[in-house]
């Protein structure tokens, strides 16, 4: 292949190249994972969880390094990047437990003998990656699956090749037998045809909705393979009777702009009672002030980095103008920074009373929705497809519940921001963020099928009734 072809990482803080290879072939990759899933899928529990806790073991070892190249891959600031390799260390022994807890061994003994519910792993999966956890989110998948006696084929994204590369590197040093884990590295094409392998038993993606619908077209025919969709949001953050307008400020700013505001958790429509709006956008801007916005290694730390590429950044730009055009009120502006091509403002607009695309702009862009009672705040909290992440701030304890109850989301906070999910909980969304196979806690239950037994030691048996004398 000619070196023209290859797939090429860049920096999104400086622009320089960080990592070129050759794209990957689906095919190979498929056929190395199902000719290493009978021995993976029959050797003994401990033997696979001694693998992945060398990978913990490994992961750890490495965090500076590792945390250092995601930094430099996806622009997110060091400390941003070191949470995100600690999230990967951790998920092992969340995913033992959460393995035994949900999928693992059950039997009681009966009359007959012993009723037992065991899971059986699915075979060969496949794995779509999406750029803004490159490790974490993919891992997400990778650790479960093989617990669960899976051979995989992981195709990260485009933007975070390295990243891939470095983990199959780990990977790699732990063990793990030849062709348990195959890396596809390449972009959309690559993702397709390895969608649409017939030798796969199932897909496990994280990405954005439009990629999750083309998915979910493709395996229409194929209702039999396990299909995990973890998509976008256009996540609500409402504020109400908050006495603490600096905590909610604060609050507010970490669910918009933390990671740039790619996220998938990330507040997008922050929505407050009118009468309180006036403080609460003084001090969200205020704090946008602050922030600094610099290349992942700056001193003093920087909140965030660049978004992911100059394309990111254009289309948000887009995005912001867009809003103005319809008649949104900028109160700090979008806007391309000096710093580099991939570097935006955090964005503070005010749509009230507009009629938007519902759209999730994956980057650091909050609207206000100044509304004038709590059912309106409900009503415009739910008007989206999507059905992510939501949060309230205020309140109190019966108004929590209130809230709790009318919101269509997966992940609902209280006075805590929408985005740093818990890897010991379930995660995923409903409405287009999500098809109920939720993720972290629970991907035990989408990485193996049950199966149900009654079992005796030898047959003994009667016909009881309906026999001729
Ligand atoms: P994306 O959908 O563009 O890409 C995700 C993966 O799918 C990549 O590996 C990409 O190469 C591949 N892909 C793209 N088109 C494809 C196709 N037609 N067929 C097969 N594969 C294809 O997503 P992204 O831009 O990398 O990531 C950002 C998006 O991911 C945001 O929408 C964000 O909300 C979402 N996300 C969701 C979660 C979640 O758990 N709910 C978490 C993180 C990110
Ligand atoms: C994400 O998966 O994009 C966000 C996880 C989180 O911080 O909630």
């Amino acid at each position: 292949m000619s070196r023209s072809e290859d797939l090429v990482s860049y920096e999104p803080a400086t622009g320089a190249e960080l990592w070129r290879g050759p794209v990957g072939d689906a095919d190979a990759a498929v056929s190395a994972a199902r000719a290493a899933s009978p021995s993976w899928s029959a050797a003994p529990l401990e033997a696979r969880l001694e693998v992945i806790a060398r990978f913990r073991d490994l992961v750890r070892a490495n965090a500076a390094p590792f945390a250092e190249l995601i930094a430099r891959e996806t622009g997110k600031p060091r400390w941003d990047a070191t949470g995100e390799v600690n999230s990967v260390a951790a998920k092992v022994d969340i995913s033992i437990e959460a393995h035994a807890a949900r999928t693992g061994t059950r039997t009681t003994d009966i009359a007959a003998g012993r009723q037992a519910v065991r899971h059986k792993p699915h075979g060969v999966l496949a794995i779509l990656g999406p750029y803004n956890f490159p490790a974490h989110l993919p891992n997400g998948h990778i650790v479960p699956a093989l617990i669960a006696g899976n051979t995989l084929v992981f195709k990260p994204s485009e933007q975070t090749p390295a990243t891939a590369a470095y983990m199959a590197d780990l990977w790699a040093q732990t063990g793990l037998p030849q062709g348990v884990l195959n890396i596809v590295q390449g972009a959309a094409p690559q993702g397709r045809a390895l969608a649409s392998h017939p030798d796969i038993d199932g897909l496990l993606f994280t990405g954005s909705a439009t990629t999750g619908f083309a998915l979910a077209r493709a395996f229409a025919d194929r209702p039999h393979k396990i299909l995990a969709l973890e998509m976008g949001g256009n996540n609500p953050l409402v504020v109400w009777d908050a006495e603490d307008i600096e905590a909610a400020a604060a609050i507010a700013v970490q669910s918009a702009y933390m990671s740039s505001g790619q996220r998938c958790t990330c507040a997008r429509r922050l929505i407050v009672h009118e009468a309180a709006a006036g403080p609460l956008i003084e001090a969200i801007a205020a704090l946008i002030d602050r922030l600094i916005v610099a290349e992942p290694f700056a001193t003093p730390a920087p909140f965030m980095g660049p978004v992911i590429d100059d394309r990111a950044a254009q289309q948000l730009e887009a995005a912001h103008a867009a809003m103005v055009a319809a008649g949104g009120r900028p109160i700090r502006a979008l806007t391309r920074l000096p710093q580099g091509e991939a570097f935006v403002s955090p964005g503070l607009i005010d749509t009230t009373g507009l009629t938007l695309p519902d759209e999730e702009h994956f980057g650091p862009l909050l609207q206000i929705i100044r509304v004038p009672d709590w059912d309106h705040a409900i009503q415009a909290a739910n008007v989206t497809r999507f059905g992510l992440a939501a949060a309230l701030i205020g309140g109190d304890e019966p108004l929590y519940q209130r809230f709790w109850t009318s919101i269509r989301a997966g992940i609902v906070n209280w006075n805590r921001p929408t985005s740093g999910a818990a890897s010991n909980a379930p995660f995923g969304g409903v409405g287009h963020s999500g098809n109920h196979r939720p993720a972290a806690y629970y991907a035990a239950d989408y990485c193996a099928y049950p199966v149900a037994s009654v079992e005796a030691g030898r047959p003994d048996a009667a016909i009881p009734q309906g026999l001729r004398a």
